[in-house]
């Protein structure tokens, strides 16, 4: 299967510039990434739903898991399962040491400076609304602004709407052009006397833009204002160095990264981290508990309260094992290859738009047909074992923006291959058949 570099009515409607070169069903994947072998880890991929091979394109929602994960799970389960922490005995030991080894693991692929500056949360929007309770209820007050981009996610956008209703702070927020990437004279414009905090995705979740976060970065820190990326999208798809970025706080979830749901993490920079307040209260957060003072742990395990969700750290530890043993630039490099090949095919398709076109995208395509409701797309392509995700993406303002009220996602993880980006090619035209 080939494509050809002709613009069609659809692509220049849409302002889509398209690649010089040609791309082919058989390119893309470079030699030493054994894309087969991969697959072959994966039980959930040789499903049919519906009498059909699973093609799972709903990556950004979650990803599946490997053998190798679901293995360290049941041998945790079965053989070194205790409560961390707090007690002698052999097992918990073994625990403890198996779950420290995990924050280690993480610490490793975001490359922080420290494993104490790596928190296990439940996920992305705990992550945040950590950051929210803990820093943002402690430092942004009456008057002051928060910065947040058109492209967050509801769970970078609610808990700060959450702490500027109780402060009485203010949230400003950077607009998108017509690609869907972010206006970066207008973020500029944006800081004043008051900024206290900048949110932003490192990736969009709901049209892939990666987000010029460096930059933007070391504008909001010559101005001694600290940043958190919400990497729930990027950290899946490329490497990241959070020392190079030198963002104050990451946050990103196991379940897209091939481990397991209910975990997460949050880095944050331990300078930061030991100013701030703690977001929830109970064991293990504290160091002496009387009823006229509690004094509390030391970092991360000021942030870890209660019993944490143990097996599912040691999994997220043993996912990034495996993400690592492939390497993220060959897993960024096999998606890209993706995103090029189904972008082009898409473009061909009459009726068919594209929503984000940015210069700098990961692995997510989100497209209308004209005429065909974004849910009746869903349907149908489910029909044909396609799995994509419908609606706003639990990113309202970006609909808004485009004046949508929703978008069919596909998107893509390096288990993915050219036959499936053939078979969701397919699929759009059946819906287009059955409804046009
Ligand atoms: N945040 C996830 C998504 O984008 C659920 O689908």
């Amino acid at each position: 299967m080939t494509v050809t570099t002709a613009p069609n009515a659809a692509t220049v409607a849409a302002g889509i510039s398209l690649p010089k070169t040609r791309i082919t069903a058989q390119q893309g994947s470079n030699k030493s990434f054994d894309l087969k072998k991969i697959r072959s880890h994966f039980p959930i991929l040789g499903l049919e739903v519906n009498g059909h091979p699973l093609v799972y394109l709903d990556n950004a929602a979650s990803s599946q898991m490997p053998q190798q994960v679901i293995d360290r799970l049941v041998r945790y389960q079965s053989s070194q399962h205790a409560n961390i922490n707090r007690a002698v005995h052999t097992l918990s030991e073994l625990a403890t040491g198996e779950y420290e080894l995990a924050r280690r693991k993480l610490q490793h692929f975001i490359h922080a400076a420290e494993e104490r500056e790596v928190i296990f949360t439940s996920g992305t929007t705990d992550s945040i609304n950590l950051v929210m309770h803990g820093y943002g209820r402690k430092f942004i007050g009456a008057g002051d602004e928060i910065i947040l981009t058109t492209l967050e996610h509801h769970s970078n956008i609610v808990p700060w709407q959450m702490l500027a209703e109780e402060k009485g702070a203010t949230i400003r927020v950077v607009p998108v052009n017509d690609a869907g990437e972010l206006l970066i004279d207008a973020y500029e414009n944006l800081f004043n006397e008051r900024t206290r905090f900048v949110a932003l995705s490192h990736v969009s979740n709901a049209l892939g833009t990666i987000n010029p976060v460096k930059q933007m970065i070391a504008f909001a820190h010559a101005r001694g204002v600290p940043v958190l990326l919400d990497g729930a999208q990027a950290a899946p798809h490329m490497t990241v160095d959070v020392q190079d970025l030198d963002c104050d706080f990451y946050a990103f979830s196991g379940h897209k990264l091939c481990g397991p749901t209910g975990i997460g993490i949050l880095y944050g920079k331990a300078a930061l981290l030991e100013r701030m307040q703690p977001f929830k209260g109970g064991g293990d957060m504290i160091m002496t508990v009387t009823f006229e003072k509690t004094t509390y742990n030391t970092i991360p395990h000021k942030f870890e309260a209660g019993t944490p969700p143990i097996a599912a750290a040691i999994g997220f530890g043993a996912a990034i094992d495996y993400l690592s043993a492939i390497g993220m630039d060959a897993i960024a490099a096999h998606e890209t290859a993706l995103l090029d090949y189904a972008t082009q095919q898409m473009q061909q398709l009459p009726g068919v738009r594209i929503i984000g076109s940015a210069k700098d995208k990961a692995a997510v395509l989100s497209f209308v047909i004209d005429g065909v409701h974004p849910h009746d797309i869903g349907t149908l392509l489910n029909e044909d074992g396609i799995a994509v995700r419908t609606g706003h993406h639990c990113a309202q303002p970006v609909m808004q923006r485009f004046k949508l009220p929703a978008t069919t996602r596909a998107s893509f993880a390096f288990y993915n291959s050219m036959a499936e980006v053939d078979a969701l090619i397919a699929g759009i035209q059946t819906v287009q058949k059955v409804f046009l």
